[in-house]
């Protein structure tokens, strides 16, 4: 099972971490934009309800002026004074009062002009007909308040005006003919197109019926346009927009569509008249007001993606470093494991150590009783016979002293006896003598026994080893040798012991049948090479045995002397 730490894990936390500020951005992006919303609409809302304002103003002022001189006409004809020079200077007194080109007059109920004045009226207008225009027709019917007409072309000019008209009745209510004036539509225009209004982009007074009296277009938006009046687009000209632009928007003034004038997507305040049967509508472009909340989103957007990609390159080093830490650990569990097998493996080997020197110390205790009961026993049993005989002979002196010398023989051969266990258990010359001299010692006791040549090479030159060292190399001897005579038949043996600084090697070489040295280390329930090789373990040297079957014997035994006590 692959436990490394998964590094999807780490992108899609640095992906949650980056989401935070993606979110915050994008709810900071919204409340701007919201509010950029919120201000541009209150712009354009106020900037409706002024210019609708301004307008009534206007409208207002005029009819007022329509109505004070329709009180003087009534008033003149009622009391049958009909002063017509008087009243035109009145007429053109109060015309100059107010802030823009216009003119009135009146026409009687047979619709011909009585008087008239104004700007554009420099001559006697009396005689002329109105009785064709439809604000006389309407009068005449009986309506009463203020008529509007137009915008249309001056009667007498080229300007486009629109006409504003009242019915003049007398003291019963009888039709005296009506009074009337006109505003040009280049007054709107002109109004519509003050600075103040530029920023808006769209500004369109309409009538009732959709058709354009004046227009200001100026898109913010685009600085390619720098603004303007739009004379060409004035007043009859423009076709009638649908009515439908309107429909659905009785009672709300404020709505976001495409500019009817350049079909620019505005936010558009949709104002009504009060004094007049218009309409106001201003625009502005929405791209102008999305301009601030994108500019933003864009700085932010690249913030984020900074944020997101820093992340992505934090979780990647994170990472990294997480697999080589999981690596390292799992290394160092591999380590302990090891170490923990080595050591079990090292008790096991001490028990086995344990095991095999309390077995080897049974065996050879049964080997010195064994000795003790064949060879001592012998010869104890041998002395009491010889005692006993003694004890029977009588006073035969030749019989006692042969008895005698034959008991003296016997404790010899007990003493030197004893010698030899006491020399195999633990060889008193090894201490006091040295390793060489004991060895030699001890071929020579083999030398007699066994009948095999022994070739001995021994250049330790009276150095002296540790006592350890010379101990289990004297017992590893003694157990090839035994080996060599039991197993081996061999004709000849060889022993050398060399040293160097660093340690001693001692070979024992024979010429005998040899054996499969793989085959006895793996099968041999036996203990003589085995208890070799522990021995030599205690004292970190180690056994090397080259055999083969015919082929003779080599055993090779090194111990490290460095680092020993000497
Ligand atoms: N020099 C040798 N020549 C031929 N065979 C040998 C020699 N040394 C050892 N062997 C073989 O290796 C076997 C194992 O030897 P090892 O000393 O371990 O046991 P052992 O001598 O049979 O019994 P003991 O436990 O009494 O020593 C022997 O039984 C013998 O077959
Ligand atoms: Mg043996």
């Amino acid at each position: 099972m692959n436990d490394e730490p998964l590094a999807w894990r780490y992108y899609a936390a640095a992906l949650s971490a980056a989401l935070l500020p993606a979110l915050l951005a994008a709810l900071l992006v919204w409340q701007v934009r919201s509010a950029d919303y919120a201000s541009a609409g209150r712009s354009v809302l106020t900037t409706a309800k002024g210019v609708a304002g301004d307008f009534d103003n206007t409208f207002e002022q005029f009819d007022a002026l329509l109505k004070s001189i329709a009180r003087q006409y009534v008033d003149g004809v009622e009391s049958g004074s009909e002063e017509k020079p008087r009243l035109i200077q009145r007429l053109q007194e109060e015309l100059a009062n107010i802030p823009f080109s216009s003119r009135v007059f009146i026409a009687d109920s047979y619709g011909r002009l009585v008087l008239g004045g104004g700007a554009a009226v420099q001559y006697a207008t009396t005689g002329v007909s109105v009785a064709d225009r439809d604000y006389f027709a309407r009068s005449k019917a009986g309506e009463q308040g203020l008529m509007f007409e137009g915008p249309h072309r001056a009667k007498f000019g080229d300007e486009q005006v629109i006409v504003l008209a009242r019915r003049l009745e007398d003291g019963k209510g009888g039709f005296l003919g009506v009074v009337a004036g006109s505003i040009p539509v280049a007054y709107f225009q002109t109004r519509i197109a003050r600075d103040e209004l530029d920023p808006h982009g769209d500004i369109v007074f309409r009538t009732t019926n959709g058709a354009r009296i004046a227009v200001h277009s100026a898109d913010p938006a685009d600085p390619a346009d720098p603004g303007g009046v739009g004379v060409s687009e004035v007043a009859m000209m423009a076709a009638p927009a649908s009515p439908a632009l309107f429909q659905g928007r009785e009672g709300q003034t404020l709505y976001q569509a495409a500019s009817p004038l350049d079909h620019i997507d505005r936010l558009l305040a949709y104002q009504k008249l009060s004094h007049a049967p218009f309409y106001l509508l201003v625009g502005q472009s929405t791209a102008s007001v999305d301009r601030s909340w994108r500019r933003l989103a864009s700085e932010l957007g690249l913030l984020c993606l900074g944020v997101t990609l820093a992340g992505l390159w934090s979780a990647r080093r994170l990472h990294a470093s997480a697999v080589t830490l999981r690596r390292e650990r799992s290394l160092l569990k591999q380590r302990i494991a090891d170490r923990t097998r080595e050591l079990e493996d090292s008790a096991q080997e001490l028990s086995a150590v344990l095991d095999s020197v309390v077995t080897r110390q049974e065996s050879d205790r049964r080997r010195i009783a064994r000795e003790l009961h064949d060879r001592l026993g012998q010869y104890l049993a041998a002395m009491n016979l010889k005692l006993g005989a003694l004890e029977r002979c009588g006073p035969d002196v030749a019989l006692l002293k042969s008895g005698l010398s034959d008991l003296k023989d016997l404790t010899g051969a007990v003493g030197s006896e004893v010698g030899r266990i006491a020399w195999e258990l633990r060889p008193v010359a090894l201490d006091d003598i040295g390793l060489e001299s004991a060895v030699r010692h001890f071929i020579e006791e083999w030398v007699q026994r066994s009948g095999l040549r022994f070739d001995l090479h021994l250049a330790l030159k009276g150095r002296r080893l540790p006592p350890e060292v010379e101990t289990t190399l004297y017992r590893v001897l003694q157990e090839s040798v035994t080996n060599v005579v039991k197993h081996a038949a061999a004709s000849a043996v060889g022993v050398t012991l060399t040293t160097s600084p660093n340690d001693v090697v001692m070979t024992v070489e024979d010429d005998g049948v040899g054996f499969d040295v793989d085959e006895v280390s793996r099968a041999s329930p036996r203990l003589g090479l085995r208890g070799m090789r522990e021995r030599l373990a205690v004292s970190h040297g180690s056994l090397d045995i080259e055999s083969r079957p015919g082929g003779g014997t080599t055993l090779t035994i090194r111990i490290p002397l460095a680092g020993r006590a000497p």
